[in-house]
Order: C-alpha cells, then structure tokens, then sequence
C-alpha cells in the first residue's frame, strides 16, 4: 500500500471528503467524449504525486510525476508515440513537480528536495542536469519564462514571504533570494505575456484575498483585488497584456477574474463545485479552458470561445489527483490526472 501525503496530491487545501458521494463509481477512468474526442489511455506508472505535463511544439509532449521512491519520473509523446517511463534522478522530492520548456527540445522541472530547498531538473537539448537553487519554502514553487534562457521562480519561505530567484542566461543570479513581502498562503501563481513582464499572484493568508504583484522593469507593490478564495490562484495569459485568474472562491464555485489591458474585470462565479486547485490553459488567443477535479472526482471543464462560457462538461472516470492540461495545436487539449491505480491517464 502506497501512502500518498496529502501536500502531494494537490488536492488541500478544500477538505474534498464533504464531496464525497455514494453514487462515485470506483473504478479507472473510462471512455467517454472529451476535449480530443477521445476516450482514457492508461499511460502506465505508479505516481504519488499529480502529473505535470508540457508541450514545446505541436507534437510534442512531456509528462513528469513522483514515483514511489519520490524520484522524478518523466515519458513524452514524439508525434507518433510514446516513450518509456524513465526517472531522471534518484534526487528525492517532496512537492508536486512544476514543468515549463522556454523553448524547443528545453525543459525545466522544478520540485522541492528534502530540505524544502528548490531543485531544477533540466533538459538543455543534449542530456539532463540537476542543480539546488537553496531556499527554504512551505510548498511547490512556480515558475515563468519571459524568454530563451530566462527563468523566474517563485515560492514561499517558511515566514509566508514570497521569494524570487532569476536566470538569465548561463546562470542562476547569486545565491540568495529576493524577498518580495508579503503575508502569503500556499503556491503562487506567476505569468508573463512579454519580454520583461511578469505578474504574479498569490492569496493572502490573512483574508483570503487575492494579491497582485506586477513586473516591469522593476517590481510594483502588492496589490489588492479582493475575493474570498480556498485555493491557490492560477494566471493565464492569451497574448500581450491579457491576463486571467482562476481560483476556488469560498462558496466552492469557480472564480474569475481578469485584466483586459486597461482594467481588471470580475470577479465572476462560474459555479461548478470544486475539489482541486483549478488549472487554465490558452491555445489561442480570446480562448481559454478551465479544468479541475470536481463532484465525483470527475474532471469537469468549461472554455471560453471569445464571447461565451461553453457549459460543464465532465470526462467520466474516477481521478485521484488534480489534471494537468496541455493544448499544442488550437482546439487540441491533452488532460492528464492519475486514475485510482495512481497510473497516468490521458484524455
Ligand atoms: C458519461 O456520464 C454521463 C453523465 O453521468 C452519462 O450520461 C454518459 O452516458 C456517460 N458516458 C459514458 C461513455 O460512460
Ligand atoms: C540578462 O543578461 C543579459 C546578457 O548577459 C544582459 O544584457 C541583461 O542586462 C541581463 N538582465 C538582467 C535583468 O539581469
Ligand atoms: C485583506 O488583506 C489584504 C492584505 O493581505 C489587505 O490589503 C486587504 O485590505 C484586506 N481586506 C479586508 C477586507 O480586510
Ligand atoms: C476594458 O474594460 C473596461 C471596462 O469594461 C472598458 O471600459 C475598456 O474599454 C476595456 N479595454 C479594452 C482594451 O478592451
Ligand atoms: C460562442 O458560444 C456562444 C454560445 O454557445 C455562441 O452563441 C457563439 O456564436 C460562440 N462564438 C464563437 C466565436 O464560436
């Protein structure tokens, strides 16, 4: 019997047992009609953490989970198959991994080490390293790129401050981190839409609101745009000075909250009752998709076509982790989550 820590499955802070429901089959996920139209494909693994998935370009996607031994696992999709499951490191890890790639044949996979310290796993086009970026943070990072070689993380401390550490180009930027305040709960969320740009998002562990820091140049202050939220916030951006944030409200529907480039819209209930940490995705621009693990740990999703909010729609089977969602072609959404086997599953 594998014991799953609760940090891991991503499925705090909501206490998901209220949802629990007689009438939820027990049983792997099963074939239905999905966002690819398609049904489940066991992708095989034992994971103990959420799947993390990634794609650099149209047929290509890359897949990264905890195994048993809490090493990061990894297996992509070529265009025509996929790989072998294959662990990158014995390096043992104790957050859920957080993938992202700047660029072709680059990834990036950030989890934290025993310690709490943040540990990068990379594919620099020819074979894997391995380096400690320090630190000391409460949960997984979270990570943007504005460009080649340019990485933003973010995290943490254990004082509830957030921390920000940078690489730009061969190296990471000293030692230490820049602490940007604060008085946080949980993961932040960061996005940039351009070079130099990045905003980042986090709830405030005093009410509950959601707070907004903006980069520039240089930093703006923390910003309030209110809200009442149970889950981390997650920021997607469609294009240049677009951005959109999804969270858990405390009524457990779907909140929305977006900026359009000269003001912030929302917040707007999109209902639904809620168990994970949502997870957005943009594979156009005026588009977007939102999917979380819901009642009868379910993977419901709705997408915005430009004017309107499609409706619920569920991919039937049982989930036991939040999904991981890629798009790498327009109107092409790739979900992934653990089935009760805790092996991968692809819709
Ligand atoms: C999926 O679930 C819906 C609603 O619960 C049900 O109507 C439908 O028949 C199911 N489809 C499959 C393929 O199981
Ligand atoms: C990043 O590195 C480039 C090239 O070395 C340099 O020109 C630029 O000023 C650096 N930017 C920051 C923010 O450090
Ligand atoms: C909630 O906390 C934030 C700081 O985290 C503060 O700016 C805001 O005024 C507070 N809101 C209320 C309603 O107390
Ligand atoms: C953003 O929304 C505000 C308020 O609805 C509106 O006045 C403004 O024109 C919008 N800006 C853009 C660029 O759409
Ligand atoms: C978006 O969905 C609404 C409601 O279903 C529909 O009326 C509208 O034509 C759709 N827009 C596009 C661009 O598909």
């Amino acid at each position: 019997m594998v014991h799953l820590p609760y940090l891991l499955l991503g499925i705090a802070p909501i206490a998901s047992a209220q949802y629990a429901s007689a009438a939820a089959p027990a049983l792997a996920p099963r074939a239905t009609v999905g966002p690819s139209a398609g049904r489940w494909e066991s992708l095989g693994n034992l994971l103990v953490s959420p799947p993390s998935a990634v794609s650099w370009g149209a047929n290509r996607i890359d897949i990264f989970g905890l195994d048993v031994k809490a090493a990061l696992n990894h297996k992509y999709w070529n265009g025509r198959s996929w790989s072998n499951w294959h662990a990158i490191s014995d390096k043992q890890l104790i957050s859920e991994p957080v993938s992202l790639s700047w660029g072709d044949n680059r990834l990036d996979v950030f989890a934290l080490g025993t310690s709490g310290s943040v540990i990068q796993q990379y594919w620099d086009g020819k074979a894997w390293g391995i380096e400690d970026l320090g630190g000391v943070l409460q949960n997984n990072p979270s990570v943007a790129s504005w460009g080649p070689n340019r990485l933003d993380v973010f995290g943490l401390g254990l004082n509830s401050q957030v921390y920000h550490k940078v690489r730009n180009g061969t190296s990471w930027g000293g030692p230490g981190w820049e602490n940007l305040g604060g008085t946080m709960r949980a993961s932040p969320s960061a996005v940039s839409w351009g070079p130099g740009r990045i905003n980042l998002f986090v709830r405030s562990a005093l009410n509950g609101s959601l707070q907004h820091k903006r980069l520039n140049g240089n930093w703006g202050g923390w910003e309030n745009l209110g809200g009442s939220l149970v889950s981390d916030p997650v920021a997607v951006s469609w294009g240049p000075n677009r951005l959109d944030v999804f969270a858990v409200g405390i009524d457990h529907t779907l909140q929305h909250k977006w900026w359009n480039g000269t003001s912030w819209g929302g917040w707007e209930s999109l209902g639904g009752r809620w168990v994970s940490v949502p997870v957005a995705v943009s594979d156009q621009p005026e588009r977007l998709g939102v999917y979380c693990q819901g009642h009868e740990s379910a993977v419901w999703y709705r997408h915005w076509n430009g004017t309107a909010w499609s409706p619920y729609t569920g991919l039937n089977g049982t989930i036991v982790s939040k999904p991981s969602v890629v798009s790498r072609v327009p109107e092409r959404f790739d979900v992934f989550a653990l089935g009760t086997d805790h092996a991968v599953w692809h819709n």
